[in-house]
């Protein structure tokens, strides 16, 4: 057996929040490994990072979800004991739900909200002096999530449901105050959700069969019990806040066609599968989730390492979506190397890695695709823009991250 390289620290929790997203990325480089042990929140923790990793890590006989999503994370991101905490056969009857609404014509659906929306801010900004847009867009994102769930969303509420998905997202690399205000964004969600399951379900509220809210309503777990109240709202709100969390990526779309106005032309020239390659760009070169959690489900070796049972290991999504190894120049932004891609579902995983239904990459993937894909589109051939001078740097500490300037433009000006 091989050991694996060690940190000889007490604790590596304050440095993990020092040095964000590249924090497993510097150490593989430092110990020239993909594997290295280290100590976060008091516990031993196994870091992998790359494709190979990646493989280890989806293997649902090696590893299991139990234990490994801490309760500050699941109080705020995803809500407690979610489809993301689930292991073996309760895990995957789950999914097969989430994956049962990610049809062709759910896609459909929601290109065609995406589109609509788009249209009403783009004449919404037409008059106004600025627009932020990654606020704006996370509002745009709150209706469509909402109008595709099938949920209800008054006009008066629509800046605090998204500000309240946003928080919840803005909660997961935060101590103090950003954390709570993502808890009290979660409670507050959470009961919003809960009543409009219960009208649901009593027929107080009429929402399409098959719609989202209804299938989450009346979904049965695989004990063939209806999910009590409070669960059916924990898995709606994991369709709603996701979607307005695709603001983030919308905004670093929008960024990247700042930084490269040939990008720009590109899509709104409809030139080959360019948007498409751009979107998997963005969402390969632009930071978002960090590494994920597992823990060893039974002892196994692998690469010549041992994992005993019961023990946490983290994989590197963001070092492995920055590896050189795998990506040409990973530190630059370049949309045509995804015209080669073979689809490997262990090296593009930013959401995840894997297979979409027996295992636990994001259920959301198509429909996040979807939503960038007509953004951009709209952005770079829809309307014309003018982006004033501010900050547009992004820290790779705070986590997630985004422009600081939430990335203003003025003179918004529909194309005909
Ligand atoms: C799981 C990222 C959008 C629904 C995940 C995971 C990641 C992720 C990293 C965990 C994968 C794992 O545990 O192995 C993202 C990012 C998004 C996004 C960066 C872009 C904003 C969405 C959307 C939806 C969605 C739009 C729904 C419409 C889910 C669900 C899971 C999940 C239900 C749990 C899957 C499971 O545990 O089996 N996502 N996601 N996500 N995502 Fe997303």
């Amino acid at each position: 057996m091989t050991t694996i390289p060690q940190e000889k620290v007490l604790d590596n929790s304050i440095r993990l929040l020092l040095e964000g997203f590249p924090f497993i990325q510097n150490r593989v480089e430092r110990f020239n490994s993909n594997i290295f042990k280290t100590r976060i929140l008091f516990q031993n923790v196994i870091c992998l990072h790359g494709e190979e990793a990646a493989k280890i890590f989806y293997d649902p006989d090696k590893f299991m979800r139990l234990g490994a999503i801490p309760n500050r994370i699941q109080n705020t991101l995803m809500g407690k004991d979610a489809i993301q905490t689930l292991d073996g056969a309760a895990h995957l009857h789950r999914k097969a739900m989430f994956m049962s609404l990610m049809t062709p014509d759910s896609l459909h659906q929601i290109n065609r909200l995406m589109s609509q929306q788009w249209q009403r801010y783009i004449k919404k900004w037409e008059q106004m002096e600025q627009v932020v847009l990654f606020e704006e867009v996370q509002d745009l994102l709150c209706r469509v999530a909402c109008a595709w769930t099938g949920v209800p969303l008054k006009e008066k509420e629509v800046r605090k449901r998204a500000q309240d998905f946003t928080a919840m997202v803005d909660a997961f690399g935060a101590v103090g105050p950003r954390h709570m205000r993502g808890r009290k964004a979660r409670k507050r969600a959470e009961k919003w959700i809960e009543k409009v399951i219960q009208q649901i379900r009593k027929g107080d509220l009429e929402v399409p069969d098959g719609s989202p809210a209804h299938v989450m309503a009346f979904h049965r777990d695989h004990d063939d019990n209806l999910l009590d109240k409070h669960m059916a709202a924990v898995e709606l709100i994991n369709l709603l806040r996701p979607i307005v969390a695709i603001a983030t990526y919308i905004t670093f779309g929008a960024l990247a066609m700042h930084d490269h106005p040939v990008a720009q032309r590109k899509i709104a020239d409809d030139e080959e599968n360019y948007v498409e390659w751009f979107v998997q760009e963005v969402r390969r070169f632009y930071p978002f989730g960090p590494f994920l959690g597992n823990r060893v489900k039974n002892d196994f070796s692998w690469g010549g390492h041992d994992f005993k049972k019961g023990t946490l290991v983290f994989l590197d999504i963001y070092g492995t979506l920055h590896d050189p190894n795998i990506w040409e120049h990973p530190h630059e932004f370049y949309p045509y190397r995804f015209k080669h891609w073979k689809g490997s579902p262990f090296d593009l995983i930013p959401q995840g890695g894997g297979d979409h239904f027996s295992g636990h990459r994001c259920a959301g993937e198509w429909v996040t695709i979807e939503a960038m894909k007509v953004s951009m589109v709209y952005l770079a051939k829809h309307m014309t823009y003018e982006v004033p001078q501010q900050d547009l740097s992004y820290s790779l500490v705070r986590m997630p991250t985004r422009p600081k300037s939430n990335f203003i433009i003025t003179n918004v000006k529909a194309n005909e």
